[in-house]
């Protein structure tokens, strides 16, 4: 086949969390005795909780039967989990959005990599740097980037983040369509406070753009003052979409969860003058495409909000709570520069004496198998960082620190 989507041809080198895994098995294929200790891709630890389980045999028993069996579901997400969503994430924060503005998935990188489908070739695209690779994979691979030289996409917009801004993105000097925020931030582990947050919302209705708020890590915040949700923001349903993912809040990487919320409000004008709801266009989109996430896990997630799982998550959580606060301490005890980890479970090492990141990666494997991500893997801006998660055991992190304190 001759005709192929070009832009797939300009994709620089593989995905950022494959080629980690590509090195380590290398690694692990020369030194096969070596345990390799994973600080790196953000994979969780600790099991599912036990009502989430329950749910899931519950829900699987409810298949073995024919008055209870459950075919296609409805693209968007049954309700009971839409509204067991509004009420446990949304509601008692004080935010008006509805059921039918929540979108079920199979998890928010699906969602965020497919979002850029409804935008322009033309669009601009802002993003942070560092940032998650797949906000700026998704709009390569669709043409909406440009070339890539040095590092950076010639058509994207790039809000660095660095030690010298506290890591928080800047407002853009001239204007885009669309902006990706994350908070807390992967890979930065910095938060976005709620002032910070509003004169993004501000800037966005301003402007006319669109915000697309990545609130996967939500549940890492320590200090309940801080938003949750853009939509805490008054008049951020107008301009964004929030993207959340049971993944680290529930231990669903396996199982596969998260949604989207699409406010109605949002509008979108077409090249002919037209005016469109994003929400009708999210809506037409999945249902063309994706035949919604499984029924009995739709049930485990609902699970996920009862409030009687609370304690049960929260067992979870602080696990990684406490990896962080150890590898923060370790760190610093070390002489080195560590930021993010209190409300994250990613914490951003500055590498000693300014190493680039994949030598830095390189040495850690090498010296002390233990596996971190590349700085420089998220953007140009983390040259000279890494990356350690607090996602793995707490007997396995101890023990990675050891190592690392030993090899630096
Ligand atoms: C990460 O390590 O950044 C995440 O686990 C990747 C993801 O959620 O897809």
């Amino acid at each position: 086949m001759k005709s192929i989507n070009n832009a797939y041809a300009g994709l620089s080198g593989n995905y950022l969390f494959s080629e980690v895994a590509r090195r380590v098995s290398a690694f692990k294929a020369r030194r096969p005795e070596t345990e390799v200790i994973s600080l790196g891709i953000g994979d969780v630890s600790q099991p599912l909780a036990p009502a989430v389980i329950s749910a899931l045999h519950k829900a699987v028993d409810e298949m073995a039967r024919p008055e209870t069996f459950r075919g296609y579901g409805p693209e968007q997400g049954y309700a009971f989990l839409r509204e067991a969503i509004l009420r446990h994430d949304f509601l008692p924060r004080g935010v008006n959005v509805s059921a039918e503005e929540i979108f079920i998935s199979d998890g928010a990188k699906s969602d965020i990599g497919n979002f850029q489908e409804l935008f322009g070739e033309d669009a601009v695209v802002a993003l942070t740097d560092p940032v998650y690779p797949v906000y700026e994979d998704s709009n390569a691979m669709s043409g909406r980037a440009g070339t890539f030289r040095n590092g950076r996409w010639s058509r994207l917009v790039y809000l660095p983040c660095t030690r010298a801004n506290g890591f928080q993105p800047e407002l853009p000097e001239t204007r885009p369509d669309v902006i990706y925020l994350c908070s807390p931030n992967n890979p930065t582990g910095t938060v976005l406070d709620r002032e910070s947050l509003t004169s993004w919302v501000n800037y966005a209705r301003q402007q006319e753009c669109l915000i697309l708020f990545d609130a996967a890590y939500e549940s890492f915040l320590r200090d309940d003052s801080l938003p949750h949700s853009i939509y805490e923001i008054p008049g951020a349903d107008e301009v964004a979409v929030e993207f959340r993912s049971l993944s680290k809040t529930a231990g669903f990487t396996g199982l596969r969860c998260g949604y989207a919320v699409v406010p109605e409000k949002i509008s979108a004008r077409t090249a002919d003058g037209r005016t469109l709801k994003l929400h009708d266009m999210w809506l037409r989109r999945q249902c063309t495409k994706y035949n919604g996430c499984p029924y009995i896990v739709q049930r485990a997630a609902e699970a996920v909000f009862l409030p009687e799982t609370r304690q049960q998550l929260d067992a979870a959580l602080s696990v990684y709570r406490k990896n962080a606060d150890l590898m923060l301490d370790a760190f610093r005890r070390m002489g080195l520069s560590a930021f993010g980890g209190v409300h994250s479970p990613y914490v951003w090492l500055q590498t000693p004496e300014n190493m680039p990141s994949w030598s830095f990666f390189d040495l850690m494997l090498e010296k002390a198998a233990v596996v971190c991500t590349p700085g420089v893997g998220f953007g140009a801006s983390g040259e000279g960082y890494a990356r350690f998660t607090a996602f793995n055991s707490p007997e396995n992190t101890v023990k990675a620190l050891e190592r690392l304190e030993k090899a630096l």
